[in-house]
């Protein structure tokens, strides 16, 4: 047996050495997994001198042995945490960012001292946003569209394990929802962006993000984007907001291409990193 700060201290090394970003951080929640433990859990196991049984050092060493070839960590315990829910993930869906959390911000704000609004999340992958408004907006009516029956399963998934009452609909953001044209609050999305021919720098991304949900199917990687913004467009009642997020490349020609196409009070947004990542734009009246 060893102690939790000599396993800990060995597989950051390593993780650190392979190039892996924030190594003792998912050292640590590679050990909590094998562990079945939270975080805080095993730093007081750690305080108190407990050390792990030999069969979780040795599936913490496996783990490890996984993310040094740079399968992504929430491939490895499962899970993704998006603004206080714990997501399922793994193989065939993408993996929810810190970064997109901001847009649920950008509707909570527009959907604040409504009765009865109803928002869309199309492209919806693991359902983050989507779960994630339902759960903070209790009153909304929310569903998501997603065109990979991969991910529409772990979306599906998702909605039925944390008891949200979102339908999330198989099928093309650009003709979702037949019926409701005209009747949305708000549509958000984080759609498939980057520009076709670049490839992303993280192995974690390039070789284990569904590739559908990464690129923008052109040059510049905003065809899809404005393919849903045109169905958005359709959806909205008038004076609806879209919220959509975008590279951070985009954060002029995005904006730029919905004025032209007519959206009102368009408005771009920048992460906690400072970076150009998400627009607003209103459906005109
Ligand atoms: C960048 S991921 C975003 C997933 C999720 N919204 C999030 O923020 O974590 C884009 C998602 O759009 C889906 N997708 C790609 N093209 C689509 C389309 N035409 N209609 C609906 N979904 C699409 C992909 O399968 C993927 O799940």
């Amino acid at each position: 047996m060893s102690s939790v700060r000599s396993l800990l201290a060995s597989a950051t090394e390593r993780l650190a050495a392979a190039g892996v970003p924030s190594a003792a951080a998912d050292a640590r929640l590679l050990l909590a997994h094998a562990w079945e433990v939270s975080v805080g859990e095993l730093q007081r196991r750690q305080v108190l001198g407990e050390e792990p049984a030999d069969v979780v050092e040795a599936q913490f060493g496996e783990l490890v042995e996984q993310r040094l070839t740079r399968v992504p960590l929430q491939h490895l315990t499962g899970s993704a945490p998006f603004r206080g829910l714990e997501l399922r993930v793994g193989p065939g869906v993408f993996t929810p960012r810190p970064e997109t959390e901001m847009l649920v911000d950008l509707v909570l704000s527009e959907l604040a001292g409504r009765d009865d609004p109803s928002v869309v999340d199309l492209c919806t992958g693991s359902g983050a946003i989507a779960l994630a408004i339902k759960h903070e907006a209790p009153a909304a009516s929310v569903a998501g569209v997603e065109l990979d029956p991969m991910a529409h399963a772990w979306a599906t998934r998702n909605a039925e394990l944390l008891g949200l009452d979102v339908a999330i609909e198989l099928g093309a953001a650009q003709g979702a929802l037949a019926g409701r044209e005209g009747s949305l609050d708000v549509v958000v999305s984080n759609p498939p962006y980057i520009p076709v021919g670049m490839e992303p720098i993280d192995p974690e991304v390039r070789d284990h993000d569904p590739e559908v949900a990464l690129y923008g199917g052109s040059d510049d990687g905003l065809r899809i984007p404005l393919e849903v913004a045109d169905r958005a467009a359709e959806l909205l009642r008038p004076g609806g907001l879209l919220v959509m997020e975008h590279a951070d490349s985009q954060g002029d020609s995005l904006p730029t291409a919905l004025a032209r196409r007519g959206w009102s009070d368009v408005a771009d947004h920048t992460d906690l990193t400072g970076r150009p990542r998400a627009v607003t734009a209103r459906k005109s009246r």
